[in-house]
This record gives C-alpha cells, sequence and structure tokens, in this order.
C-alpha cells in the first residue's frame, strides 16, 4: 500500500487513509499500518474465535467412544479433529497482529479468556451430537460466513476454508438429527430433549443484543464485523425454523411466529442473566472445561520443550555451518 505519501507522525491522517481503504472494500493485511485499536479489538475477536474452536472440542470428544456405529465414530472424531484445525488456523491468524501464541493460551488456561458460551453446557445424551452440529455448527456458519468478508485479510481467508468444513459438520449433526426423528419414540424424546436444551444457547451464541455489545459499533465501522448481533441471530432462527419443521421437531419457544410483512421468524425473549451468568465463569460445565483444558496443556510440555530444543539445536548447527 502507498503509505509513503502520509506523514507517519500525522495519526489522524493514517487513520482517515487506513478507513478510506476500508471504505473501499480492500483487505488490511498484516504489515499494513492501523489503529492500534484496529489491532486490540481484532487479537480480542480472533483469540477467542480459537479459544472457541479448541474448547468446542470438549463437549463432543466425550462422545466419541460412545458413537452408536463405526461411521458416526468416524465423522464425530473427524469433526472434532477438524475444529483443533480451526483453533491453530485462527491462532496462527492472530501471530500475524504480533502476538504471541503462547500467552492467548496462557489467558485460556488461567481463565482470563474468554471463549463462546455455548461449549460450557454438559452432552447428555447421543442426540446432542447431532443437536450440536445442527445448531451449534450452524449458527458458527451464519457467522464465519459474514467473517469471511471480514476487513482483516489472514481472518477473512481462515474464515473461507474454515466455513467449508462447518458445513460438513451441521450436515452430519442434521442427518444425526433427521435420522433420530424418523426412529423409535425413545430416540424422539432423547432428541427433543436435546433440542430443548440446546436452542436458546444456541441463540446466544450470537452474543448480547446490539443495544447491549460494547464492541459493536466500532466493529462494524472497520467492517471487522459486517452485520450486527442481532442480524446474525434472526438470520440463523429464519433458516433454521423450517430445518425443524422438516424433521417435526419442536422448537422451544411458544412465541415463535411467522411474520408475513418481514419475512422472519419472530421469536421470544433470550434469557441474557443466564448468558451472562455462563461468560462470567458460572454455567454448568466453566470449571469442567478449562480443568481439562489446563490438564491437556500440562500433559503437552514435554513436546512444547521437546520441539523448543530440537529448534535449538537445529538453529546452533545452522550457525555453525555459517
Ligand atoms: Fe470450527
Ligand atoms: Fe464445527
Amino acid at each position: 500500500m502507498e503509505q509513503s505519501t502520509i506523514a507517519p507522525q500525522d495519526e489522524s491522517a493514517l487513520v482517515a487513509a487506513f478507513e478510506a481503504r476500508i471504505a473501499a472494500g480492500e483487505s488490511i493485511e498484516p504489515k499494513d499500518w492501523m489503529p492500534e485499536r484496529y489491532r486490540k479489538q481484532l487479537v480480542r475477536m480472533m483469540s477467542q474465535h480459537a479459544h472457541s474452536e479448541v474448547v468446542g472440542m470438549l463437549p463432543e470428544g466425550n462422545w466419541i467412544t460412545r458413537a452408536p456405529s463405526l461411521r458416526r465414530k468416524m465423522s464425530l472424531i473427524a469433526k472434532v479433529q477438524d475444529e483443533a484445525g480451526h483453533g491453530l488456523y485462527i491462532y496462527c491468524g492472530t501471530e500475524t497482529l504480533g502476538v504471541d501464541r503462547q500467552e492467548l493460551i496462557e489467558q485460556l488456561v488461567d481463565g482470563r479468556a474468554k471463549y463462546s458460551s455455548i461449549f460450557n453446557y454438559p452432552t447428555l445424551s447421543w442426540a446432542d451430537m447431532g443437536v450440536i452440529g445442527w445448531l451449534v455448527d450452524g449458527a458458527a456458519i451464519v457467522n464465519q460466513t459474514i467473517l469471511a468478508k471480514t476487513s482483516y485479510g489472514p481472518y477473512a481467508r481462515a474464515m473461507v476454508r474454515i466455513c467449508k468444513e462447518e458445513n460438513f459438520h451441521k450436515r452430519q449433526g442434521y442427518e444425526i438429527c433427521a435420522t433420530l426423528a424418523r426412529g423409535t419414540p425413545a430416540q424422539r424424546e432423547m432428541l427433543q430433549d436435546a433440542v430443548n436444551r440446546f436452542w436458546w444457547p444456541a441463540l446466544m451464541m450470537f452474543g448480547p443484543s446490539d443495544t447491549d455489545s460494547p464492541n459493536s459499533a466500532e466493529l462494524l465501522k472497520w467492517r471487522v464485523k459486517r452485520k450486527t448481533n442481532d442480524e446474525l441471530r434472526q438470520r440463523f432462527v429464519n433458516l433454521t425454523v423450517p430445518q425443524a419443521i422438516a424433521i417435526g421437531i419442536t422448537l422451544p419457544d411458544p412465541d415463535l411466529a411467522f411474520n408475513e410483512a418481514t419475512g422472519n421468524w419472530e421469536f421470544g425473549e433470550i434469557d441474557w442473566t443466564e448468558f451472562f451468568q455462563v461468560i462470567g465463569g458460572e454455567g454448568p460445565c466453566n470449571r469442567e472445561r478449562l480443568a481439562a483444558r489446563r490438564e491437556a496443556h500440562d500433559e503437552g510440555a514435554w513436546v512444547r520443550e521437546a520441539a523448543a530444543a530440537h529448534a535449538a539445536k537445529q538453529q546452533r548447527s545452522g550457525t555453525q555451518a555459517a
């Protein structure tokens, strides 16, 4: 980019040029000048996103050994493994903003970092694997399809690939749901129970209402976000209600009604008290999830030490050769 025409000390001119690039639909790349707030907001968003991918492996990893068939087990393993890949991908993206991955992971394991509230709910039955794929990955797709057009290049490109995999996750989940819906009364009941537990937390995944979202305005201005939380939530509801109807499952909201004029499925009040409780560390599984991450981190220490020792050795022999 052409920064040479702008006096480097003139911050407001730099900001104006930066905002003009964003307004023109250009993407911002790691070596481009960016306001410190933009960098900070992206580090916050991307690291929360990476943490969510990695913590999101836990509720489903819990069911790999109990999958009802080899086919189900293979796709569940593949899905959980994909989520690890998404985490790594986004951590790498975050490093292009000059932060150290180690620091981000420490923030996660010592409880300073946030991750998606949905993963603090327990997975009680096999139907939860279907419902998580259908609703949770479904909500993630709505979010991430828009993020694929975010103004920060490395994040946008990561989302393009991730969305392709998320589609597979959603399909495998919806297929489980459709199979259970056609099954025995006990299977239908198990599915309905899972939907009842995950529907509202899935709606909460889009974050607080626009009127209550402290970061939204700035993120929209810089096109980090392209749609508001409420717009994305509405889009998810509109996409999902017909899918529930198709398999004959009831969504647990008596206020759900189609509005002919707007073309939207209107829905009831979200329990924001519950959302803020879960975000604040008081969800049903917050402690369990963090303990599992901490244990995995500690148990992986020898791998990191070995990799660092190997890199140091390579560097030493490289130096000697030079
Ligand atoms: Fe993912
Ligand atoms: Fe996924």
